[in-house]
């Protein structure tokens, strides 16, 4: 039997079943929970762009969670919209996302983490090493989120 992070895989995203878990969880765990105002566009060209990739963690074969991982320049990585399926959040399973992801930016070559968090998950990001400060070149930054980084050791 294996245990502890073993049972997780984080991979891009590939069947139609995949999307519309990936989608699910962005819809129910970020738009709907946190931003009620803005409509989510399952087609955003985001989504498709070069250097944009769509992941789901699974934890043992189930899809419990989401994040793009997207390249930016030659140094950087941007986790875009990390979300866990709502009735399992707490439990432990963003903390080995977060780690999976870092995992993958690093074997892309890219050293340093970005993220655009929502307030109500600063104190998870700040919890897994993730500071506030001068994080540059990664694009514009919306008036409501808080931009923290990470360079990986
Ligand atoms: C934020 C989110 C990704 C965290 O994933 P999770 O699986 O719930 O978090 P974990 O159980 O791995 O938490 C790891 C640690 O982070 C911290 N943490 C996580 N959520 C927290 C919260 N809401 N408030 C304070 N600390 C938090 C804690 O230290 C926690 O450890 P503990 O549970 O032993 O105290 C998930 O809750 C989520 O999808 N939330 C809604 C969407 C969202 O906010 N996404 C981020 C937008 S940028």
């Amino acid at each position: 039997m294996t245990a502890g992070p073993k049972r997780y895989a984080l991979r891009p995203v590939r069947s139609p079943q995949e999307w519309a878990a990936y989608h699910a969880i962005r819809r129910q765990a970020i738009f709907a929970a946190l931003l009620p105002g803005q409509a989510y566009d399952e087609t955003d060209p985001d989504e498709v762009a070069p250097g944009n990739f769509p992941h789901v963690l699974l934890h043992d074969g189930e899809i419990v969670g989401v994040v793009r991982i997207d390249l930016i320049g030659p140094s950087r990585a941007g986790l875009r919209l990390v979300g866990i399926r709502s009735d399992l959040q707490r439990q432990g399973h963003g903390r080995v996302l977060l780690k999976l992801a870092e995992e993958a930016a690093r074997l892309l070559g890219r050293p340093e983490i970005i993220i655009n968090a929502h307030p109500t998950s600063l104190a998870f990001y700040l919890a897994n090493g993730y500071r506030q400060g001068e994080w540059r070149n990664a694009g514009p930054l919306p008036a409501s989120l808080i931009r923290v980084g990470k360079r990986l050791p």
